[in-house]
């Protein structure tokens, strides 16, 4: 593509991965799906999914990226020209599109609680009225279909702006100031009263708990939070240039990453358990929990509960905004290279196609709650056949064809920027992408969704 810009150096690289990867997974979706499913049990099974099957796959995408320069709708077809794997590029840009119409939702409530932070609308409040608070603001019709707009312009505009300076530079001011406000909050939580409970949550297996749902629950977070499975960091890697190292790039950005929810968890649990909210609330769970932190913890300086609740929605705001932005760019690279749309145009329909999205699941926590599917609403149903199904089976599909299909001397150029950098766990990460990845994903779903009867 003779558009095709680059990032500006290796630490941009870093830094817009890991603001697609930093988002809502980690303060938000974490802590209540280790909510759910037992706590530090499940913990352990994610850190080994992040891990295992994670890093290599991360490091995998990077290579179908970075090699066919190509969004992730059109890099199996360079790279493997006039066989069915392009399919798996469509099934990504598919998948993509799904998660951000859902995620787009719960991106406006960040929106919702700034301006309730601003307006002192947390002040004096019990934790029951947190809980009616969130409630009455989820299922209103209108209320956070206004904020899921916002969010889908937001993201439109800096999408058609460009990859550049809108993303990467956006990143590397975020980044560091999330850094520092969820340590501080994270202090805050655990010297709250009765702390200890949420820790020992955190920090004590209980091996009972360990089901085949803990593993595909752990499984669908660990592709979830690193964004991956569907190509948007493949998207993202072939902005990459020659000299970007790829296993390190990935070994950060999964630092990172498993930093950030870890820490949101000692955030969060502590501070559920500190106020009496069971910590299995999922999805409303940090709008719950939080305000009622910021009130007790600095209760006597309402100055400081006042900025701290201010600061910490603007920076979740932020965060979701640079994973937004990554999930934006996959479609709209995909119609623009593919169908060769404007970048605008793309993005205008890709912007309009995640509102109707959007407005179906928002919905669906509200008026249209009575339809489900498998007991579900419609808006856990996305979340659940995105995140658990469809962004396993596309990093399945990444791993296998990387281990599998690609020229193994691209394979290893890719990783040793074709004989510049040593690469001591070569054999490892062919192994895991070979045997491992495949393998390892094909139990957990034969296990927990009984395909084989
Ligand atoms: N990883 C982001 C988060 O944790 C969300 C996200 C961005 C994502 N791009 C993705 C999830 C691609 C799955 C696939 O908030």
């Amino acid at each position: 593509m003779s558009d095709r810009v680059n990032f500006g150096s290796r630490l941009g690289a870093i830094f817009a991965a890991a603001g697609s990867a930093v988002g809502l997974g980690n303060v938000w979706r974490f802590p209540y799906e280790a909510g759910n499913h037992g706590g530090a049990a499940f913990i352990l099974v994610y850190l080994g999914c992040v891990f295992i099957f994670g890093l290599p796959i991360m490091i995998a995408e990077f290579t179908i990226g970075r090699r066919s320069k190509a969004c992730t709708g059109g890099a199996y077809e360079v790279l493997a020209p006039g066989t069915r794997w392009r399919w798996v590029g469509y099934l990504g840009v598919l998948t993509g599109f799904l998660i951000l119409g859902y995620y787009s939702v719960v991106s406006g409530w960040t929106l919702e609680y700034i301006w309730q932070a601003l307006s002192g609308g947390f002040s004096g409040k019990t934790s029951a009225d947190y809980v009616t608070m969130f409630q009455d603001f989820s299922q209103d019709p209108f209320r956070p279909l206004l904020w899921l707009l916002a969010i889908l312009l937001i993201t439109h505009f800096v999408v058609v702006k460009g990859v550049k300076d809108g993303i990467e530079k956006s990143s590397k001011i975020m980044m560091p100031l999330l850094f520092v406000l969820i340590l501080l909050l994270a202090v805050c939580s655990l010297t709250l009263p009765d702390a200890e409970k949420g820790l020992e949550f955190l920090l004590n297996p209980d091996f009972s708990k360990v089901t085949s749902d803990v593993f595909l629950g752990a499984m669908g977070q660990a592709f979830f939070s690193l964004s991956l499975g569907m190509g948007c960091l493949s998207t993202y890697a072939s902005y990459f240039g020659k000299h970007t190292n790829l296993g390190q790039t990935a070994m950060s950005v999964g630092l990172i990453d498993t930093f950030v929810a870890v820490l949101s968890g000692l955030i969060i649990f502590p501070a559920a358990f500190s106020v009496g909210i069971q910590p299995d609330a999922g999805p409303s769970l940090i709008f719950i929990t939080l305000p009622n932190v910021f009130q007790q913890a600095f209760g006597e300086v309402p100055v400081l509960s006042y900025v701290c609740s201010v600061a910490f929605y603007v920076l979740l705001a932020l965060a979701a905004i640079t994973s937004t932005i990554s999930l934006q760019e996959v479609s709209t690279a995909f119609l623009h290279e593919r169908f060769h749309f404007t970048r605008s145009r793309a993005a205008v329909l890709v912007t309009a196609g995640s509102l109707v999205v959007g407005i179906i699941s928002s919905l669906a926590l509200g008026v249209w709650s009575p339809f489900t599917i498998g007991g579900m609403n419609l808006f856990d149903a996305l979340d659940f056949v995105t995140a658990k199904i469809m962004l396993p089976l596309g990093g399945m599909f990444a791993a296998v064809f990387v281990g599998w299909v690609l020229d193994k001397h691209v394979v290893k150029g890719e990783v040793t920027n074709y004989g510049l950098l040593k690469s001591p766990y070569y054999p490892v990460y062919v192994f895991i992408l070979r045997f491992i990845a495949p393998i390892g994903i094909a139990l957990i779903f034969v296990n927990e969704l009984g395909w084989l009867g």
